[in-house]
């Protein structure tokens, strides 16, 4: 679980997080909604621990992140993975190279123990079996699409099981039809890892398709949060934008029960 109180952030005068509050229960996946420039990527890094609030705070798991330093923060980072807007591999380095990094780096992450070179093969062929990149193991990342290298992004995390996912809008700039095959990977890892996952985007169909719950932020705040259909009727302004920018409803797709 993780327990956000009262987050406050601000870049010189711009006051981003104006005490924001959120809970986000084990195993759901919850997606935050907002406008460009709210402050989801700063939220996303807070909860990350590469940002620093000014007041408030986040517990994961019972545990503040910032009393953490050193070894302790390793560890409980370790157990997270977030997908960059960027998807952030390495260009000098392989498809295969780029999926066995955290891996090979982290070890297992809830004991440690570092893994054969064996081992990590299998895992990372299994990984890239997972998202549909069976056979790009060779491959730079300059030679994939940009759908494909969203799809190598998650690989390189899920490959190592993390508890925690953190996707920061994980369809932005891809087509319709390669943004929802992101949505049912989404779906997947989660079924596959059962692990806790939270999702900023401003794509509403990504949204409905993948949420158990979803949160608007808005001026700095999570403004609501609610099961989809109680969300839809919330009389806000941008939810009733967004419902009417979609004609079937995206859960409709869905293939999961
Ligand atoms: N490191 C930073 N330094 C200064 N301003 C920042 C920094 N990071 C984010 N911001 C500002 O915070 C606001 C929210 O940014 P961001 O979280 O990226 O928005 P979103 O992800 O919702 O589109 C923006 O006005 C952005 O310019
Ligand atoms: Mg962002």
């Amino acid at each position: 679980m993780i327990e956000i109180k009262d987050l406050w952030k601000k870049f010189e005068n711009n006051e981003v997080l104006k005490g924001l509050s959120l809970e986000i229960k084990t195993g759901e996946t919850i997606v935050i909604l907002g406008r460009s420039g709210v402050g989801k990527s700063v939220l996303l890094k807070h909860i990350m621990g590469i940002a620093q609030a000014d007041k408030g705070s986040i517990e994961i798991d019972g545990q503040t992140i910032s009393d953490l330093k050193g070894e302790k923060l390793y560890d409980l980072r370790k157990n997270m993975g977030m997908l960059f807007q960027s998807s952030a591999l390495f260009d000098s380095m392989t498809i295969e190279e780029n999926t066995a990094f955290f891996l090979k780096e982290h070890g297992d992450v809830k004991t440690g123990k570092k893994y054969a070179s064996e081992e990590i093969q299998e895992m990372v062929d299994h990984a890239l079996e997972m998202v549909g990149l069976e056979g790009t193991q060779k491959k730079m990342p300059s030679d994939l699409s940009g759908g494909m290298r969203k799809r190598a992004g998650l690989a390189r995390l899920i490959v190592y099981r993390p508890s925690y996912l953190l996707y920061d809008e994980p369809t932005t700039g891809l087509d319709p039809i390669t943004a929802m095959q992101i949505n049912e990977l989404i779906v997947k890892t989660q079924e596959e890892l059962k692990a806790t996952s939270i999702v900023v985007t401003h794509d509403i169909v990504s949204a409905l398709y993948i949420a158990d719950r979803l949160a608007l932020h808005k001026d700095g705040k999570i403004a609501y949060v609610d099961e989809p259909n109680a969300f839809l009727e919330i009389d806000d302004e941008i939810i009733s934008f967004m419902k009417k920018t979609i004609s079937e409803d995206p859960r409709n797709l869905r293939k999961r029960s």
